[in-house]
Parts: structure tokens; sequence; C-alpha cells
């Protein structure tokens, strides 16, 4: 058994343990103490007073998931969140994967869901499905969900896919299975395993999707600076509003645009449309997710942006997509205002009112 493995202590209580030591995802002190509004020589002093595992590389010291749960003890509301949108290419897997890596790096504990039979979230945690039982097993054997899953890396785990499930809407439409309860209803039960689970799906409409987004309890909506990522938002906002009507369901819904391009007519305009939709004006996160070639260096089993020490955009903006999603406040009041001692304690206890506070209201974009 590795460290890694040996740190873990949320050892799978069903599913197969499949580390392939690939990737090795960083929080670094200076991005902690950005997180926490504190000094580096506050987290530092705060590990080694706690005698928490860190690592030390050319003068920079970071620490892994096993630590981020210890050292952050964020309180958690466990939620659903399935990525989708009909239009392809969009960054659904790409941020999945990212907020996945960077969440597990808050301590959060992440199920992934791949839901696309490209598997391509499958083959960026380095993932065979090959003999691993995925969702269309699931439907036609009746084989339990739990034991599909495997844990890829510390605090993440993944409900692999392959191509067979491209056959998902013909069973689900053969078995005639409920689609508000097909996948809702196992994905919900699992929220008392992690603190989110986080769904990949394929760029099409059909049923598989439709129960995807009955699973949710945040439906987000990657969409590019393109005229036809702008047309598939507005297929997957009605889509979502038809299905609510139908099944009696409320669903929270969420657009990021991703492939920002601060100096391009495309992304300003695409930005414009969508902070002055009536439809999306409200739905728009506040960070956009800027082009960086972090993104395309990395997938595809390569490791993960969060693997690297330096600061990129990519990594920023991955960090606010995050932050916003498990709802972790922006930074605290400068160190020099609260005395050291306090903060240290609170910090460490679980009920600190300074650690479930909600997040700004603010709508402004934080771009270049
Ligand atoms: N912010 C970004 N900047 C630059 N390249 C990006 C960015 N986000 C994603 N990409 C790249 O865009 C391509 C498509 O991304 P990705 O596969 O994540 O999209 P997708 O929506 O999951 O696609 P599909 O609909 O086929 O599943 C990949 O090469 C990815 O590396
Ligand atoms: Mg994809």
């Amino acid at each position: 058994m590795d460290l890694s493995q040996q740190n873990s202590n949320f050892l799978h209580k069903f599913g197969i343990i499949n580390y392939k030591n690939f990737m090795n995802p960083k929080m670094t002190i200076t991005d902690a103490a950005v997180s926490l509004g504190q000094t580096k020589a506050w987290v530092a002093s705060l590990l080694t007073e706690r005698d928490f595992p860190y690592f030390k590389t050319n003068g920079l010291i970071y620490f892994e998931h096993e630590t981020a749960r210890r050292f952050f003890q964020f309180s958690f509301t466990p939620r659903v969140i399935v990525f989708q949108i009909v239009k392809g290419g969009t960054g659904k897997t790409s941020l999945v994967y990212e907020f996945a890596i960077r969440a597990s790096l808050y301590g959060a504990r992440v199920l992934c869901v791949d839901m696309d039979q490209q598997g391509n979230l499958t083959h960026a945690f380095n993932q065979d499905a090959e003999g691993l039982p995925v969702m269309i097993d699931v439907l036609v054997d009746n084989h339990p969900f739990e034991s599909s899953i495997v844990q890829v890396a510390p605090g993440i785990d993944l409900l692999p896919s392959r191509f067979e499930n491209a056959m998902l809407d013909e069973v689900l439409r053969l078995k005639n299975l409920p689609l508000d309860l097909v996948y809702r209803e196992p994905l919900q039960g699992l929220k008392k395993h992690y603190d989110v689970i986080v769904v990949d799906c394929p760029p099409s409409l059909g049923q598989s999707v439709a129960a995807c987004a009955l699973s949710a309890d945040y439906l987000l909506a990657p969409v590019t600076p393109e005229k036809f990522a702008l047309s598939g938002l507005d297929i997957a906002y009605q889509s979502l509003e038809e299905l609510q009507e139908s099944f009696n369901l409320s669903i929270s819904f969420g657009v990021v645009l991703n492939k920002f391009e601060s100096r391009t007519t495309l992304s300003q305009n695409a930005l414009k449309y969508l902070q002055k939709s009536p439809k999306y004006k409200n739905k728009l996160l506040k960070n956009c997710i800027r082009s960086s070639q972090e993104f395309p260096k990395v997938i595809a089993g390569n490791g993960s942006i969060f693997d690297a020490l330096k600061p990129t955009t990519a990594k920023e903006d991955v960090d606010h997509l995050t932050r916003d999603l498990l709802e972790i406040a922006p930074p605290l009041q400068p160190i020099f205002s609260t005395p050291k001692k306090t903060l240290a304690q609170s910090l460490l206890t679980r009920s600190s009112p300074y650690l479930k506070r909600k997040k700004a209201s603010t709508k402004e974009f934080n771009l270049e």
C-alpha cells in the first residue's frame, strides 16, 4: 500500500482502489493562505504545530487531500452537480475533472460520475473501464450501483464509463424505467458518503441525459463564446424547465463561460449577452474560465493542472469555480485584524462560524 493510500481515511467501503501514480495534485501553502486570507507563515506554522503531513519541493511547501481535510475542516452541504449542455467541446469533462481535483484539495470527498460513452473523464483519471461494471451494467444486470465505483485518487471516487453506455437511452426506454428516479435515487442516496457528486454528461439530448438532469441539485452548463454553444444553452435551459414541470422537481441552473479571451470581440459579446439576458444574468457564475493551453496539456491521463506548483490562470479560474460550487467563502480579513491564536483555534473547530459563512453576493466578473 503506498503512502497516499495509507493516508486516506476514506478507503472505499464498496469499490476497488485503483490509484495509478500519474497525478499528484497539490494545495500549495500560498494557495491555502490566499484562500483563507492569511499569510504563508501562518499556514506553515499551523501545519507544523498540528503535525499535519506536508511536502517540500524546491523550497515550496504543499499538502495533499488528507492534510487538506484536516487543515481546512470545511463543512460542505452535499450536492449533486451535473455538467450538461448539448453542444460538444465546451469543456464539460475538463471542468468536471479539474473541479473534482481542486475540491479534493479543499478536503472534500468527491464522487465523479462519467455518463458519457466516450469515457473521456474515465481516461482523464487514467482508468480503463473494460472489465469494470458501468451504468449500463447497473441497469441491465441490476448490478449494485455502489460496486461500480472505484477510487482513483485520494478523496476522489469514480463511476467510470465505456462505449456500451451508448445503449443507455435504449435500455431506459425498453425497460420503461422512471426517468426521475433511475439515477436520482442512487445518486442522492450516495450524498451521505460524499461532500459533492459531480456528473459529466455526453453532448447529446435523450433519456439518459434527461435522467441525469433530474438527478441534479444543480445543473451547470459550460458555454464557450460561439453562436452554437449559446444555442445549445437555450436548449439545455428549455429542456430543464420542461423536465422540472413534468416531474415537479426544483433544480437550480447555472452557466459558466469557458474559453474566455478578453481580447476577442466574440468573447466580449458572449459575456455581454449573458450578463444582459433576462434568462441567464442571474444564473451566470461570477468568474469566467479563461482560455489556457494548460487544459489540453493535461487531459487524457497526463495528470491535472494542480500537479504543478507554479500559479497559472487555469488554476486560478478553476479555484474560483470550485469555491463557487462548494460555497467556500471569499478570504478573511487580513490576519493582523484578529489575534492569531483565536483564528488558529477557530480554523480547527468544525463549527467555526467563519468556515460556514456563505459567499458574498457580488456579481462582478473577475477578469484580467
Ligand atoms: N479554458 C480552456 N482553454 C483552452 N482549452 C480548453 C479549455 N477548456 C477546455 N479546453 C479544451 O477543449 C477541448 C474540449 O474540452 P472537453 O473535452 O472538456 O469538452 P466537453 O464539453 O467535455 O466535450 P464533449 O462534449 O465532447 O464531451 C479539450 O481539448 C480541452 O482541453
Ligand atoms: Mg466530455
